[in-house]
């Protein structure tokens, strides 16, 4: 497999090609994703969750992000690898160049960060420094205390078409991928329609241009609970590497996320 970079992934946008994503923190789980073609990997501040033991992602801070983001680009060798920026952490745009460059530094080749049309400025800011942004919309777990628990966002009519301005302005921003979380399926289809970047979902229903789960979430070793925009690969197939490569078929044949997976 040739190595992946942000264009082959907006290629496979336009082909109609489904894009399969994953959480990892560390270099064995990392290059065991890679060498099953998985498309991207993300270290996410999930990690103060699956690994920390934490009740949300707000303890995590860029040193932990930069820790685990050197262990996975260390065991990767085609994936394209984004660093989750955790939370305050890009607050401001002298914060977000300060500490997206620690990620990139530690090997990322993308970083990401929660919000909307808020962090044009910012995303502008580190594009035209050379560092690439994948923005994240709908259920950003770093608002957890702003939504009142973690629930499925743009359900109604003003949010939704709220949510869709946003995504498009962060497009027009620079940014070269979006990641949707926990919002209806046809939210989910609408906003991968308006945009041209690829849209990485995560409960956000089969018409997004690709998938994201949290390794642990995949592989049915949650810390806590299952939640329901997930499966459980490794039942199926009672080995790590083929659980990840049943995982990329069952996307990019459009069997994940199934019905019982999504929200309306
Ligand atoms: O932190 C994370 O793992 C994430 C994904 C769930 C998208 O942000």
């Amino acid at each position: 497999m040739a190595k992946i970079t942000t264009s082959t992934l907006i290629k496979m946008k336009q082909n109609g090609e489904k894009i399969s994503t994953i959480t990892a923190y560390d270099a064995s789980f990392a290059k065991l994703f890679d060498q099953a073609g998985i498309h991207a990997i993300l270290i996410g501040d999930s990690l103060g969750m699956v690994l920390q033991g934490e009740n949300d992602t707000l303890p995590v801070t860029i040193e932990h992000m930069a820790y685990h983001t050197k262990s996975v680009a260390n065991g990767v060798e085609n994936t394209l690898i984004i660093g989750d920026m955790p939370f305050m952490s890009y607050a401001t745009t002298e914060q977000a160049y300060v500490n997206a460059t620690k990620l990139m530094q530690a090997g990322a080749s993308m970083v990401k960060m929660e919000g909307g049309a808020w962090l044009v400025d910012t995303i502008k800011c580190l594009v035209e420094r050379g560092i690439p942004v994948c923005a994240h919309l709908g259920l950003t777990p770093q608002s957890v205390n702003v939504f009142g628990g973690f629930k499925v966002q743009g359900r109604d009519a003003d949010k939704a078409n709220e949510m869709i301005e946003h995504a498009k302005q962060l497009e027009a921003a620079g940014a070269q991928l979006l990641v949707l979380e926990c919002i209806p399926t046809s939210l989910g289809k609408a906003i991968s329609d308006a945009i041209s970047i690829p849209t990485i979902g995560i409960g956000a229903g089969k018409d997004t241009d690709g998938q994201i789960l949290v390794m642990h979430d995949a592989l049915g070793i949650s810390y806590s609970y299952m939640p329901k925009f997930s499966r459980n690969f490794l039942i199926d197939t009672g080995d790590i590497k083929k659980a990840v490569e049943l995982y990329i078929s069952e996307v990019s044949n459009g069997n994940f996320p199934g019905s019982e997976h999504i929200f309306e």
